[in-house]
């Protein structure tokens, strides 16, 4: 089955053409991002007239890229995100989705978002730790996504993902932790009660100077603070070395004692608020903000967001005893936070999986990967864009 997928949720305009678990034959991508940057964060409107602008163009470039010259006869099914997210960028998508259903006469599959983001997990991306028999994987490598010719190997992991799992969803608007048992099934186990972990990022760069999504700026601040390590070393095993002198290198140089926010606490949720005042606070009193001093706070700004996230699903891993572990959403793709989740993992029995950065971000590969895990078919007329959409939904098919 052929899926095209569309998503518009927030700034972004993404379309991707998947057929069933074998070739991803499109990934378009647009973003209002760079248009958003003096105004400090996604303004809604600038961001659907954007995107009412942009979707033909995506639309079509998705269907060109996947040399699909009779839509309504080479495609089989529109996914769709349908919230939660911004109402007048879902309704762009929605819209479309709906306009394209009915004309092709297709059916629709309506996405989560947060849901979706889980599922570029299942992109041919597996991060072995030294203690799994994958020795010889390169612990770096990010396949590039290709359109494989028909028959052959899937882009979807031969290392299979083994179930129950833990799933951690960070982004920009959300922090989520959920149980998976198989993998259709999503239970909720906690999120965030304020600001999500992107948030943190975003908001704590701008005081620092970044522009808006500061997440990837900060990202880079923070290592013109790390100390030099000797990247040479190619084998696994060299870079998990590595990994740990780095590890004991870098834990010892948090001065500037910024909290970790409901750390300890037993239940699932996760709060970033109090992080950011905490920031405020000691910026504030210093009178000279030098690119040294700013690439100290992201440091530690990246440390106290990264400990935070890394410790909570290790601890709902351990406690629903699973058996691999999913990152997704944009802050995945931070580099410091795949190591710390790797270096953690070396000493425990589970398989990681992290989505290749460039499907941690918004995209539409991981709606259509979603929709085709769940066949929810839909005729158009009973699709609507629902913008507080909840994440919480236990969704727990008998399918294993
Ligand atoms: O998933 P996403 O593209 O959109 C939402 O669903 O929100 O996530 C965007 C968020 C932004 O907050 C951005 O700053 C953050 O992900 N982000 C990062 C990195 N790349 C993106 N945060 C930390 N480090 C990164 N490398
Ligand atoms: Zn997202």
């Amino acid at each position: 089955m052929r899926i095209l997928a569309i998503e518009t949720s927030c700034d972004e305009t993404a379309a991707a053409i998947v057929e069933d678990d074998k070739s991803i034959l499109s990934n378009i991508v647009a973003s209002s991002q760079s248009l958003q940057k003096k105004w400090g964060g996604v303004v809604p409107e600038i961001a659907a007239r954007e995107q009412v602008k942009c979707i033909t163009p995506v639309l079509d470039n998705a269907l060109e890229k996947a040399n699909i010259k009779k839509p309504e006869k080479e495609i089989d099914a529109i996914a769709v995100t349908i919230g939660p997210g911004l109402i007048g960028s879902l309704l762009v998508g929605v819209e479309t989705a709906k306009t394209l259903a009915l004309v092709w006469n297709k059916p629709v599959i309506p996405v989560n978002h947060v849901h979706g983001h889980i599922y570029a997990n299942f992109v041919n991306q597996h991060y072995p730790n030294p203690s799994s028999s994958q020795q010889n994987k390169s612990f770096e490598t990010i396949p590039e996504i290709k359109k494989k010719p028909k028959g052959t190997s899937s882009y979807m992991s031969k290392l299979a993902i083994n179930f129950p799992a833990i799933a951690l969803v960070a982004s920009g608007g959300h922090t989520e932790l959920f149980l998976m048992r198989n993998k259709k099934s999503l239970q909720w186990l906690g999120g965030t009660i304020d600001d999500a972990a992107g948030e943190a990022f975003d908001k704590t760069a701008r005081l620092l100077g970044f522009e808006n999504k500061g997440g990837p700026a900060l990202e880079q601040a923070a290592k013109n603070h790390e100390p030099p390590v000797n990247n040479a070393s190619q084998s696994n095993i060299d870079k998990q070395t590595m990994l740990s002198k780095k590890q004991s290198a870098l834990g010892k140089k948090h001065k500037l004692n910024l909290p970790r926010p409901i750390l300890h606490d037993s239940s699932f949720n996760f709060s970033f608020s109090g992080l950011k005042t905490a920031v405020l606070r000691k910026w504030q009193k210093h009178k000279n903000h030098s690119k040294k001093l700013i690439n100290e706070f992201a440091f530690e700004i990246q440390e106290s967001i990264t400990d935070v996230l890394v410790a909570k699903t290790i601890r709902a891993a351990k406690q629903y005893n699973t058996r691999s572990i999913l990152i997704a959403g944009g802050v995945a793709a931070n580099t410091r936070l795949r190591e710390k989740f790797n270096y953690r993992l070396q000493t425990m029995n589970h398989k990681l999986f992290m989505p290749p950065r460039k499907l941690c971000t918004d995209n539409a590969v991981m709606i259509a990967i979603y929709a085709h895990f769940h066949h929810n078919f839909k005729d158009w007329e009973k699709i609507m864009a629902i913008p507080d959409l909840s994440v919480e939904k236990i969704d727990n098919p008998k399918v294993t």
